[in-house]
C-alpha cells in the first residue's frame, strides 16, 4: 500500500548546480529499489501535477532522492528547506527484482545514477559483496561517496571530467560482460542510454533490467502518458504498457525502442 501525504524535509543539500539531495523523514513502507515517489510541488493548482522521483537511499528513518533541476516542478522542490513538509505519495511501481541473481551488475547514467544506489545498497544488504557498479556522466561524476560505502568495485566513465574514461559508460559495459559472466544487468540513464545497455546486453546474451524513466502525467495509470511498448517473449505483438502502473522497470529484451 502507497503512503499519502505529508512527510518533513530533514535536509536539503546541493551536490552540483542541478542537482539537489533531498532528505525526507522516512514512513512505514517497504521500499524495493526502482521505486518511486509523486511529489506534489506547489500548493497552489500550478503545477497541477505531480513529479515523479526514484527513492535514491533508503536509510535509517531517510528516504533519499537525488533531484536534478530540469522545469518548474523541480525547481520548486529545490527550494524546499529543513523543516518543511512535502506531500507524496509512495511508494510506486514494481521496482528491480533480485530474486535468483547471483551476479549481478550495477549501471546508472547521469541522474539515472540516483536510483542504482539503493539497488546496489539492497544487493549487498542480500549478501552480494562487492557489487560492481559501472556509473556514467557528461561532466564531474557526483554520488561516488555514497557508492563507495556499499562497493569498492566501481568503474566511471565521464565525456568530459579529467580523471575517469573517457566517454560513454557503454564502452565500460562491453569491456566488463566480455571479461565476466554476470546474469543480470540493472540500470537507469537516459533513453538512448537504456537503448544501447539493453542491445548491448541482448548481444551479448544477458538480461537486462531497465528502469524507464518516461515523462508521465497522472501517475496512477489513468492517461497513459507513460506507455512504453513491450514484447513479451513468445507475443506475436507488443502492448503498450504504463510505466507508472507496470513499470517502471522493464526487462530489455522486451522494450521496443522507437527509432
Ligand atoms: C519513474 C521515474 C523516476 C524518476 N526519477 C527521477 C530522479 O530520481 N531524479 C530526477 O531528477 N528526475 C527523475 N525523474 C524525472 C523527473 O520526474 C522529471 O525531470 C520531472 O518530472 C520534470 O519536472 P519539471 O516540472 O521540473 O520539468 P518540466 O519539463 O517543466 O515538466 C513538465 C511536465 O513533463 C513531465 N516530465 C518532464 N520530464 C520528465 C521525465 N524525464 N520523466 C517524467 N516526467 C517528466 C513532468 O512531470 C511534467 O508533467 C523520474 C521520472 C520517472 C518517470
Ligand atoms: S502517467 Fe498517467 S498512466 Fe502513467
Amino acid at each position: 500500500m502507497s503512503f499519502v501525504g505529508n512527510l518533513e524535509v530533514l535536509k536539503n543539500e546541493v551536490i552540483n548546480e542541478e542537482v539537489f539531495a533531498l532528505t525526507l523523514e522516512a514512513h512505514e513502507a517497504d521500499i524495493k529499489a526502482g521505486q518511486f515517489y509523486n511529489f506534489k510541488t506547489s500548493d497552489i493548482v500550478y503545477p497541477l501535477l505531480r513529479r515523479p522521483i526514484s527513492v535514491a537511499l533508503v536509510e535509517d528513518g531517510k528516504i533519499i532522492f537525488y533531484i536534478q533541476k530540469k522545469g518548474t516542478g523541480t525547481q520548486l522542490l529545490s527550494n524546499l528547506k529543513a523543516g518543511d513538509e512535502v506531500n507524496v505519495i509512495g511508494p510506486l511501481g514494481n521496482g528491480f527484482d533480485f530474486t535468483g541473481i547471483k551476479k549481478p551488475l550495477v549501471v546508472g547514467g547521469g541522474i539515472g545514477v540516483a536510483p542504482m544506489m539503493e539497488a546496489a545498497r539492497q544487493l549487498k544488504e542480500s549478501g552480494h559483496e562487492a557489487v560492481k557498479v559501472l556509473l556514467g556522466y557528461r561532466e564531474e561524476p557526483y554520488g561516488i561517496d555514497v557508492f563507495e560505502k556499499i562497493t569498492s568495485d566501481i568503474a566511471i566513465a565521464s565525456e568530459r571530467a579529467e580523471g575517469y574514461h573517457k566517454g560513454y559508460v557503454t564502452a565500460l559495459l562491453e569491456e566488463v560482460l566480455d571479461a565476466a559472466v554476470y546474469d543480470g544487468v540493472f540500470v537507469c540513464g537516459p533513453h538512448v542510454m537504456l537503448k544501447a545497455v539493453a542491445a548491448i546486453c541482448k548481444a551479448k546474451g544477458v538480461k537486462s533490467h531497465l528502469l524507464m524513466e518516461e515523462k508521465m502525467a497522472c501517475g496512477i495509470g489513468a492517461c497513459l502518458v507513460c506507455t512504453c511498448k513491450i514484447q513479451k517473449e513468445g507475443e506475436s505483438d507488443f502492448k503498450n504498457l504504463r510505466t507508472c502502473k507496470e513499470g517502471p522497470v522493464f526487462p530489455g529484451e522486451e522494450v521496443l525502442f522507437d527509432e
